[in-house]
């Protein structure tokens, strides 16, 4: 079965062409971050005028570089939420239009599931990738897949989750977070500390900047919330804001210990100091919790999902604390943990096997959660 997909949720527009689910045979992206750059942050009005502009373009892009027809194509798949209304609308209705006119089945995806489903994505650039006989071509289970039950971490610009997933589409919520989301908690600090948008590569190649050697002289405060595998990142954000403010402007009386850190420092902040401080801090919450939830629900694979699973610091210290434990550590390449329709169309194939289809009437879902199942 061969999909097109399409991905509109937020700033990038992606189309792709996916086999069996798992083999990228084009996956275009266009990405609006400089125009949004200037502003710190996404302006969905912009967004999804964006969008409309870039829809066609990329579908089209899709098709010549997969060297695809209209006629090669079996379904169609689009993004309905989570994201912003606006650009949702774009890629949805483009879709299903496509759809209609093709005369072909068409899907509407869960992007929080597509980014767990990237990880059943085969590298575009893998020697060999080994696809079972025709006949089987479209089973369930490949060699190399994730191996069920899994614990996975989603994590995103809205989304801090770990779920567990004891076979396919089955979720089980096990914690959240409280507050801010870990990228929307990279992106925040990032623009405090004058890094631009988006904030979780300039924050880690700031981090990669400061010299190893040094101690770093940045502590910063971690909420273990124990007895619940909920995160919080709000407070870490406010320690960073109010050691930045107090290292410009100063400390009055009655200010928090981090302004009165900042204040000490009269304006000579470190950047690369304080970026690999708080990158340190969400790695150590999001690594121990993962781990001990991994040991807890006793799985053998872990899988990280979403833009901020392309943090070197953390894949690094999970695999890392993950391995004495036999358990491995799955994640996407880069392209493939950030926006893009490659892992819209994944996700598609699982639900398009079952038969499942979506009707032309399918609406746009901004607040749509993974469809959680009770805790068992
Ligand atoms: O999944 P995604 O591309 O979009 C959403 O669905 O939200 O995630 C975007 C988030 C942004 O907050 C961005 O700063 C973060 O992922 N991100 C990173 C890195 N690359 C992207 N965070 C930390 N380290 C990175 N290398
Ligand atoms: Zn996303």
């Amino acid at each position: 079965m061969r999909i097109l997909a399409i991905e509109s949720s937020c700033d990038e527009t992606g189309a792709a062409v996916i086999e069996h689910g798992r083999i990228i045979r084009s996956n275009v992206v266009a990405s609006q971050a400089s125009i949004h750059e200037r502003y710190g942050g996404v302006v969905p009005e912009v967004a999804s005028r964006h969008q409309l502009d870039a829809l066609i373009p990329v579908v089209e892009a899709a098709l010549r570089e997969a060297s695809v027809t209209w006629d090669d194509i079996d379904a169609i798949a689009a993004t309905y939420g989570p994201g912003l209304a606006g650009s949702l609308l774009v890629g949805l209705t483009g879709g299903k239009a496509l759809a209609l006119a093709r005369g072909l089945p068409f899907i509407g995806v869960n992007h929080l599931e597509a980014h767990i489903y990237a990880n059943w994505l085969r590298s575009q650039d893998a020697d060999t990738i080994t696809i079972p006989a025709s006949e089987d071509a479209d089973e369930d289970e490949w060699p190399g897949d994730p191996r069920f039950p899994l614990l996975a971490l989603v994590i995103s610009g809205a989304h801090s989750e770990l779920v567990s997933i004891p076979h396919h589409g089955h979720y089980e919520l096990l914690g959240q977070t409280r507050d801010d989301a870990a990228g929307e908690a990279f992106d925040k600090v990032a623009r405090v500390m004058g890094l631009g948008y988006p904030g979780g590569p300039a924050i880690q190649q700031a981090a990669a900047r400061r010299d190893p050697s040094r101690k770093n002289p940045f502590r910063l405060p971690r909420a273990w919330l124990n007895g619940t595998w909920d995160f919080s990142f709000s407070g870490l954000k406010t320690a960073v804001l109010h050691l930045v403010e107090g290292a410009q402007h100063g400390a009055g009386d009655g200010a928090s210990r981090y302004a009165r850190e900042g204040a000490a420092l009269a304006g000579d902040l470190s950047i690369p100091d304080l970026a690999a401080a708080f990158q340190d801090a969400v790695v150590d919450v999001l690594a121990t919790k993962t781990v001990r939830a991994a040991q807890s629900l006793g799985v053998t694979q872990v899988l990280l999902a979403g833009g901020v699973a392309a943090n070197v610091a953390l894949r690094e210290r999970l695999t890392r604390d993950l391995a004495p434990l036999g358990i491995d550590l799955r994640f996407p390449p880069v392209v493939l943990c950030t926006d893009n329709a490659a892992m819209i169309g994944a996700a598609a194939w699982f639900h398009l096997r079952l038969g499942e289809r979506s009707g032309l009437d399918l609406d746009v879902r901004p607040n749509l959660q993974l469809p959680f199942a009770a805790a068992q």
